[in-house]
């Protein structure tokens, strides 16, 4: 790398790259992906040129919700491999020059977890107040409020005669964060995990930790949960007792989080994270006050444009920016707001990834992104194995919502989209496993796999590889300001970055039809093919100085 950054601010000129290891690489043919599968490609994801490899949870875990129900924070699940490969994974990460980041889980354990198993067997366990119970109100749940995953957020439990908490799903049971002692064992668990050489955290929705005690009704699915009283105070803490000048990467994942909000999560004199997943760019495409994320509205480019130049100018001087498109919870970029079809993917994929790697922030890669694949395209329920997909089918179907509208939405939004396996080659099963994989492969595989885009200098892979050096070598990617170009314009993305006497432009075209570019654009031509008019997903940056 040559951008000179501290200790402590070395993940602002990285790129990370997701894992999620169910569906990444599978090694003993069991159809499920595993920590020996990973191994097995770390040699590509050097080749790539990410810095950071964050694995979404491998440890025991019932798997209710792939791994984000934990029974024990300390033991890797038989179906992953064991403590001792993860030891070598990360000895292994490390050799090669990349770092390795834990999923931290801890707004919720499994109700597995021998913490929760003791704290339903009876109403003055010492471990009771390690989760939140509450006595039913008029013979019913507490509250009205509903789960992130369908239902009531509360369940009965008809040992003791209360009703637990659960934002997620009723395997799901919310940690009291008011008691000290759970803090402290959490603590504990995270000072283990950098003893075994992890190098930082990412927080599943670590702001919803501190909840409102009041638990008054309320439409809102978050309401009382998020960013709660002493989120900043449980931040600091954890910050002063686990992660503080150790130089470890830390982002807080966020539903609900505002740029205001995360200057204070992330603003360096404040101690409590380096950046935050926000997901206002995500729900653009989700309609206000409708019924939750499967309720679509189209997108429209000058409103992305408007949401990233307000993240941007927010944390411009404090505070730092994260930059996704995909996790294991969206949908795939290309096939949402880019366009998949065989004559535009590849463009587009390119298209979509210039745009959010050179604005200010660290860029989050998510397995598959990098090859450009697509949506599943299944087209029956019956395909898709996502618990959130599946309690929302049934609801709906309960409501009268038709099938069809049913498909399409989880179609275009169901988080299997991102879940299916990486395809590696155009051997059975895209070469992601000897057996038969836990979820289908799209039929695409064939046309779309990693070793055809490695072979092809051309490809997506070959473009992400690139923005990813430019990262590297370039400061003003990493330090200098952003401001946004034509911001009205209803297809181009454009912007400039300045860094002293430097400038770097960046215009992409946000669509399926060619685009005049409004005014001409100096400097050396770095990436793209400049042009006055700009052929559809076209692109360009250049530098001047
Ligand atoms: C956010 C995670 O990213 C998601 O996959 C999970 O279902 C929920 N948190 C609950 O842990």
């Amino acid at each position: 790398m040559s951008i000179t950054l501290g200790k402590n601010d070395w993940w602002k000129g990285a790129v990370a790259y997701q894992i999620y290891p169910r569906s990444f690489a599978d090694s003993n043919g069991d159809g499920i992906g595993d920590l020996a599968g990973i191994a097995s490609k770390l040699d590509y994801l050097a080749d790539l040129g990410v810095d950071v490899l964050w694995l979404s949870p491998v440890y025991k875990s019932p798997q209710d919700d792939n791994g984000y129900d934990i029974s024990d924070y300390e033991d890797i699940d038989p179906l992953f491999g064991s403590l001792d490969e993860m030891r070598s994974l990360i000895a292994e990460t490390h050799k090669r020059g990349m770092k390795l980041v834990m999923d931290l889980v801890v707004n919720h354990t499994s109700d597995e977890h021998p913490w929760f198993v003791e704290s339903r067997s009876s109403l003055t366990s010492p471990k009771r107040d390690w989760y939140i119970w509450r006595d039913p109100v008029d013979g019913h749940e507490p509250t009205g409020h509903q789960a992130a995953f369908s239902g009531s957020v509360w369940q009965f439990d008809e040992l003791t005669g209360q009703y637990f908490l659960h934002i997620f799903s009723k395997k799901q049971p919310d940690l009291n964060w008011e008691n000290p002692h759970v803090r402290s064992a959490v603590y504990k668990m995270m000072n283990w995990w950098l003893e075994q050489g992890v190098d930082g955290f990412r927080m599943d929705v670590i702001n919803l930790i501190s909840k409102r005690q009041d638990f008054t009704d309320g439409d809102d699915l978050f309401g009382p949960w998020m960013n709660g009283p002493r989120i900043h105070e449980f931040l600091q803490e954890m910050n002063r007792e686990v992660l503080r000048d150790k130089g470890l990467i830390t982002v807080g994942e966020m539903p609900g989080c505002t740029v205001e909000l995360a200057q204070e999560y992330t603003g360096e004199d404040r101690h409590e994270l380096n950046m935050v997943f926000t997901f206002e760019h995500m729900d653009l495409d989700t309609k206000p006050g409708g019924f939750g994320k499967w309720d679509l509205v189209p997108f429209t480019v000058p409103a992305l444009k408007e949401n990233f130049n307000k993240w941007q100018k927010g944390l411009e001087t404090v505070g730092w920016n994260s930059l996704y498109w995909n996790n294991h919870d969206q949908p795939r970029i290309v096939s949402r707001w880019g366009n998949d079809s065989p004559e535009h993917r590849v463009q587009s994929a390119k298209a979509l990834g210039t745009i959010l790697h050179l604005m200010r922030g660290t860029p989050y890669v998510y397995q598959g992104e990098e090859i450009g694949m697509t949506n599943h395209g299944y087209t029956t329920l019956d395909k898709y194995r996502d618990l959130e997909t599946l309690n929302w089918a049934a609801e709906a179907a309960q409501q009268g919502i038709p099938l069809s509208t049913v498909i399409h939405a989880v179609g275009y939004k169901g988080r299997d989209n991102a879940r299916t396996p990486v395809q590696w080659d155009d051997s059975a099963n895209a070469g992601f496993t000897t057996g038969t994989p836990w979820i289908d492969v799209p039929e695409n595989y064939r046309k779309i796999n990693a070793a055809a885009a490695v072979a092809d200098p051309d490809s997506v892979f070959h473009h992400y590889k690139a923005l990813i050096r430019l990262r590297h070598n370039f400061d003003v990617v990493v330090n200098g300001s952003f401001d946004m170009l034509w911001p009205g314009h209803e297809q181009l993305f454009a912007y400039e970055r300045r860094l002293g006497a430097q400038t770097m432009t960046v215009v992409v075209n946000f669509s399926n039809d060619s685009v005049d570019v409004p005014a001409d654009v100096n400097g050396e031509v770095i990436l793209g093919r400049k042009s006055a008019r700009l052929e559809p997903w076209g692109f360009f940056v250049t530098l001047a100085n």
